[in-house]
């Protein structure tokens, strides 16, 4: 790695954070970071030093999305690149390149099944945090015990979960896991002014989990992360059956629409999809929500018709052809209402769906804070947003029970904000 780092000093330099990173010969290294502390292109770093090796190395990159992977994965072409390597490059079906004996491979971690069975000598878990600790521990790292590989995880936390979990190993000194923490401000290249800027826009606590890596537990969350890591699959064995439901929570201003599908009932809902768009004129939007509702004929459509969202209901009402249309307003003591059946369905394991890390992220900063008038208030901190929550509450908010309609399982109930959230 010496001889590698030399090599490249003209034209980068790994701050004193990644150096020592880079140098550590440990098999498991945890990097628990903030914020563009310079996570992912330290590991494109490790990566791409590791193939210099005389022997073959195979590199399986893993993230919660394919776009997330994709990130890492084109950073490593970047250096290839840029270091005059020869490189065979394929796209499909899933990235992988070729160096010589050596291949990196991208994949999410919505593709376990077919992980099974593959071997790796290096794998790179990028925001491993939201991954599923069951895609971690069930496929990923038994790809390592033919090749006595060496596994790299990097995220920002998530809680007290298996990411935590695998970082106090490091700490301990414990199955040979390096392992370090250190707040974005470790890295010249994030700026104090960006810093502070943040400081001033996010929550304390969202600060001090996003930039300054700690790992605090649920306590004032709405969505306590580990009931949230129960929910998640790594994959579906099944397709998932059933009525569909979906939610459309109308983008306002800095903030995106966002779209969730749901298929199931109460006892068993499965969030298939999840999708949000960025800026766009309002007529964009409504067509792009309508193709998304047109593939689910007969569903339900519980749509956002607060202010603005009003006519916009009517709009999707006429741009969809096979949907049942059902306008929701928000107002101070319907969200409440909506947001605890979706948290009910979550407290009780009942919600299933793959890793949709900006969803983790809007549950993660997601809060109740009292109004000036004592009421319970229910939203993202300050900076963050809570739209594709606010859709997916809106899709459960209509599921059907498959019990006979004589019991009534799991009724809306008044947000039960003094029993579970102390004041
Ligand atoms: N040693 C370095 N030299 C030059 N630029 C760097 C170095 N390390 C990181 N950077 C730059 O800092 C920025 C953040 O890096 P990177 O995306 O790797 O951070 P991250 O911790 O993965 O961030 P995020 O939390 O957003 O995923 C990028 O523009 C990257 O190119
Ligand atoms: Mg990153």
């Amino acid at each position: 790695m010496e001889r590698f780092l030399r090599q490249v000093e003209p034209f980068w330099r790994p701050h004193p954070g990644q150096r020592e990173f880079l140098l550590s010969p440990a098999k498991t290294k945890v990097l628990a970071c903030g914020r563009r502390w310079g996570k992912t292109e330290v590991c494109a770093v490790e990566i791409v030093a590791a193939l210099h090796a005389d022997h073959p190395t195979q590199h399986l990159i893993l993230a919660p999305t394919q776009d997330q992977a994709a990130l890492l994965f084109d950073r490593v072409i970047g250096w290839l690149e840029r270091l005059e390597i020869d490189h065979v490059v394929r796209r499909t079906p899933h990235p992988r390149v070729h160096v010589g004996p050596h291949t990196i491979r991208a994949r999410s971690g919505h593709v376990g099944r077919s992980l099974r069975g593959q071997e790796a000598t290096h794998l790179v878990i990028d925001e491993a945090a939201f991954i599923p600790e069951a895609l971690i521990t069930e496929v990923a790292l038994p790809m390592l015990a033919t090749t006595d590989g060496r596994c790299t995880m990097i995220s920002t936390p998530h809680g007290r979960n298996h990411f935590w979990r695998f970082f106090r190993f490091g700490q301990e000194g414990q199955h040979g896991v390096w392992s370090r923490t250190a707040p974005s401000a470790q890295s010249p290249y994030v700026s104090a002014s960006f810093l502070a800027f943040q400081r001033e826009l996010i929550s304390d606590r969202a600060y001090r989990v996003e930039y300054e890596a700690e790992f605090l537990d649920g306590a004032g969350c709405v969505f306590r992360s580990e009931l949230v890591e129960a929910c998640l699959v790594p994959r579906w064995d099944a397709e998932p059956r059933g009525a569909v439901r979906i939610g459309v929570d109308w983008g306002r201003y800095q903030d995106a629409t966002a779209v969730a599908v749901v298929v199931g009932s109460r006892e068993n809902p499965a969030l298939v999809e999840l999708h949000a768009t960025g800026d766009a004129p309002w007529s964009e939007q409504v067509r792009w929500v309508a193709e998304i509702v047109d593939r689910y004929p007969g569903s339900i459509v519980t749509c956002d018709a607060t202010g603005v969202g009003d006519p916009l209901v009517e709009a999707l009402r006429a741009a969809t052809r096979h949907a049942t249309l059902r306008p929701f307003v928000f107002t101070g003591t319907s969200k409440p209402g909506l947001i605890d059946q979706l948290v009910w369905l979550i407290d009780n394991g009942r919600l299933k769906m793959t890793p949709f890390p900006d969803l983790l992220r809007e549950m993660q900063h997601f809060q109740m804070t009292l109004s000036e008038t004592g009421h319970p208030r229910l939203a993202a901190s300050a900076g963050f947003h809570d739209d594709r929550i606010c859709a997916l509450a809106l899709a459960v908010s209509e599921l059907p029970s498959s019990l006979s309609p004589g019991i009534r399982t799991a009724g809306s109930r008044p947000f039960s904000f003094a029993k579970e959230y102390p004041r």
